[in-house]
């Protein structure tokens, strides 16, 4: 390598940086836990850096990519999701941005079935109940009563990895689904659920039917004893099918009062005034939230009243939140270590230098001949 390369870093990825250092580079990282104001993103990138380590609470638009023109080379997202980075500017200045999808698939998939499961069967009021000294005796009924989520229906709003992934999970608990997608539907791998669903019957394993199918948004929502969002975030104007606030009070209230939500995608897929309202008139049974309009969750969110702290469970943006899927500095199975590879990619031009082989890369487009 000829060229010391410059990377600053808005917040400690672990031992992964080291792969960097090893190889010359020199690293900046953020010292402090929270992100970093833009201001000083933006006086980074102007002094010349070549390229920067990201986290989702970056905001990476044109003011970025105009304060390192001709000089920022990469940005590389420690996170699959990538709303944050204006994908239009970073073409625009032809600037190659990568994230970290695959390594957090299951991690994430399982959370949101945890989630579910723990929303559904009242773990957090019933464990409450105890540590307050309320269980006062075991009884058929009182105080109150979960739902199992064996046999019932999931709605999969959004069958990319981490929502195939969940469908396998829920598939484990024999559970049906009603999938919806508003980009892209994989029938095939719906149809090999369904094949193994019907083995599992076949064989005496299972001892009723199980299915699943795709079907419009408002029938997966009408019929769903439960709902989990695996859409990406997109804006009005980000694509022909923007996910914004998907959930708002009209779709909530097509939801059976008995039914729950699940979002471990992005919080504005979600209307959360409209879900709070949902909550305290009862229009859904519960929900639980990994992921917020504006994060942290603010100290006044109505999420927050205590009318509906029983069946609103709420998590801190954690469900990739795994040691391995979180630090591991193998590419092959930590956000970190893939993160510092697809930055690698980019900088040290591997794959000859295309960028549209790079598997890390996002935005691909920009660099197709
Ligand atoms: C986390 O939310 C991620 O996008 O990786």
């Amino acid at each position: 390598m000829s060229k010391t390369f410059r990377v600053f870093v808005t917040c400690d990825i672990g031992d992964s940086l080291n792969e960097l250092r090893e190889r010359g580079y020199e690293v900046e990282v953020y010292p402090k836990p929270e992100a970093p104001p833009k201001s000083l993103i933006i006086e980074k990138v102007k002094s010349g850096i070549d390229g920067m380590i990201t986290t989702l609470r970056d905001q990476i638009d044109g003011e970025v990519f105009e304060a390192g023109k001709n000089t920022l080379k990469a940005v590389a997202q420690i996170a699959v999701g990538f709303d944050n980075i204006n994908r239009a500017d970073a073409n625009r200045y032809k600037i190659p941005f990568t994230h970290t999808a695959d390594v957090l698939t299951e991690a994430t998939a399982e959370f949101a079935f945890f989630m579910t499961g723990m929303l559904a069967r009242k773990m957090w009021p019933a464990e409450h109940l105890l540590r307050k000294n309320q269980w006062g005796y075991w009884h058929p009924y009182l105080p109150f009563l979960g739902d199992e989520v064996t046999s019932k229906t999931v709605a999969i709003i959004g069958t990319g990895r981490i929502g195939l992934a969940m469908i396998r999970k829920c598939s484990g608990f024999d559970m049906n689904m009603l999938c919806y997608d508003p980009a892209y539907e994989n029938r095939d791998y719906i149809k090999a659920i369904q094949e193994i669903m019907d083995l599992r019957l076949a064989r005496g394993i299972t001892k009723e039917k199980n299915w699943i199918k795709y079907v419009p948004f408002e029938e997966a929502l009408g019929e769903a004893d439960f709902a989990s969002v695996h859409v990406p975030l997109l804006r009005a104007g980000e694509s022909a099918t923007p996910t914004y606030h998907l959930f708002n009070e009209k779709t909530l209230r097509l939801m059976k009062p008995t039914a729950y939500l699940v979002n471990t995608s992005r919080g504005p897929v979600v209307d959360e005034a409209a879900l709070a309202r949902a909550l305290r008139e009862n229009w859904i049974a519960g929900a639980a939230l990994d992921v917020y309009e504006k994060e942290p969750l603010p100290a006044d969110s109505p999420l927050r009243d205590p009318a509906i702290e029983d069946r609103c469970r709420l998590m801190p943006h954690f469900a990739s939140a795994a040691r391995i899927t979180r630090l591991s500095a193998d590419p092959n199975k930590g956000m970190a270590g893939r993160c510092v590879q697809g930055l690698i990619d980019v900088l040290e031009g591997n794959y000859g230098g295309d960028v549209t082989k790079m598997p890390y890369v996002v935005n691909k487009e920009a660099f197709q001949k």
